[in-house]
């Protein structure tokens, strides 16, 4: 049951529970100077050079996770091409970095042998973290010496047990991948473009040892994993794992631009998020609804793969009613599956969304089904 609670919840939007909300690092005056260093791509250790990122065992957040600090410009002038997108992924990545070393520091390697799973889960986990702060250090270095870098956000994730952490490696992986396929839209160098696609890669690299060793099941995700060109707007569903309040007073907006767009889930009782299955729309955030204009006709707008199906909804009896919809059925049931709901058929621009998207696991199924 405990399980069945934690994905539905971030199966659509990310619900902050109180789970492990410790700061992992003060900042001060000190850590301030130190951080400032980072400004030196050649300080510290080099990704794809240094075993740091790759094999480091220690229980303490590896460089650059231990320098929690915005990184100043050290020139004055406009900003380079590319550093709004970049300084978006920075962000991003301090919460997935939080998310694996919080795992890190609050599991060891008998609490995962204990629920059943692979010897070495513990040890992949901490691989998985020496990669992500392997990220962190990457996109400082693509932001130009004009621009802030921006520093980590306290962080809280709904995950309270090694079975319940795992079910959100799986989600959070995915939603990377997802993220990625929109983000590498913004960027308008071709370097950037290639940095982006090859941290997607290792994204799905950490995705499908999921699969195999903790799920236990088939690793290919289908033809195509699922392209999203509104890269922000799954940013903006992190800001549900962030303190508020935490961040750094000097970090941009994040995500930049943000719509800030009403959350989108399934509604309580759903059983199946199956390809299908009919479901009644929730928009979890008492305080940011979306509004129905009369006369408009809403879609729910659904991507999977490289398309998307646009499926006509009611909107005329919300709040009263739910608002019904099925997802579609000619799916397969790979990946993920992500859900908006759009004023425009295809929903071809991000402002006609109105509200999501919601991320619909579906690949382990088991996850989806058995566990709701
Ligand atoms: C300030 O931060 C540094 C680096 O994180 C740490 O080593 C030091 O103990 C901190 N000092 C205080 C007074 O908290
Ligand atoms: C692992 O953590 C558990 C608590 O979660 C503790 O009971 C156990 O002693 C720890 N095992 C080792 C080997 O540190
Ligand atoms: C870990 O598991 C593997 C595969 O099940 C096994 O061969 C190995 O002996 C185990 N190692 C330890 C230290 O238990
Ligand atoms: C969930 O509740 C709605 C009414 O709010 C109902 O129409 C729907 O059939 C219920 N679904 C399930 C699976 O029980
Ligand atoms: C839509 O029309 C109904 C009456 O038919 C009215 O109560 C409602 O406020 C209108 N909603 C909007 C968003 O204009
Ligand atoms: C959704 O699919 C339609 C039809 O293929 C396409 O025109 C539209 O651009 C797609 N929407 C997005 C956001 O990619």
């Amino acid at each position: 049951m405990a399980i069945k609670s934690i994905i539905k919840a971030c199966l659509l939007s990310p619900v902050v529970s109180a789970a492990v909300a410790k700061p992992i690092h003060a900042r001060n005056a000190s850590s301030f100077a130190e951080a400032q260093k980072l400004a030196d791509p050649a300080y510290g250790p080099i990704p794809g050079e240094s075993p740091i990122y790759n094999s480091y065992l220690g229980v303490e957040a590896p460089f650059p996770g231990n320098l929690r600090d915005p990184v100043l410009p050290t020139k004055e002038g406009p900003p380079a091409t590319d550093d709004i997108v970049w300084q978006n992924l920075l962000e991003a990545e301090w919460i997935i970095f939080d998310f694996y070393q919080k795992a890190v520091e609050s599991f060891n390697a008998s609490d995962f042998i204990k629920v059943g799973m692979p010897n070495n889960t513990y040890q992949r986990i901490q691989e998985i973290r020496n990669n992500e702060a392997g990220h962190l250090r990457i996109f400082q270095n693509q932001i130009s010496e004009t621009s802030i870098k921006p520093g980590a956000c306290e962080t809280q994730f709904p995950y309270y047990d090694p079975i319940s952490f795992l079910a959100l490696v799986t989600v959070i992986e995915i939603s990377s991948m997802a993220f990625l396929t929109g983000l590498v839209q913004q960027a308008q160098l071709s370097s950037s473009q290639a940095a982006m696609t090859a941290i997607a890669e290792v994204e799905s690299r950490h995705e499908t040892w999921s699969l195999i060793e903790i799920w236990k099941t088939n690793p290919f995700g289908g033809p195509s994993d699922t392209v999203f060109p509104y890269a922000n707007q799954i940013l903006d569903t992190t800001n549900a794992f962030i303190v508020p309040g935490s961040c750094p007073k000097l970090n941009p907006e994040y995500p930049s631009p943000r719509q800030n767009l009403p959350s989108l889930s399934a509604a309580k009782n759903t059983t199946s998020l199956l390809p299908g299955s009919n479901i009644g729309l929730a928009f979890p955030d008492p305080t940011n609804q979306p509004t129905f204009a009369n006369g408009t006709q809403y879609y729910a707008v659904f991507f999977h793969g490289v398309n998307n199906v646009s499926i006509p909804i009611d909107t005329t009896c919300w709040p009263k009613q739910e608002i019904r919809v099925t997802i579609p059925a000619q799916f397969d049931t790979k990946g993920v599956v992500i859900a908006t709901v759009a004023d425009t058929k295809g929903a071809p621009t991000k402002e006609t969304i109105v509200a999501g998207p919601g991320i619909i696991l579906e690949q382990p199924s088991a996850l989806s089904v058995k566990l709701l």
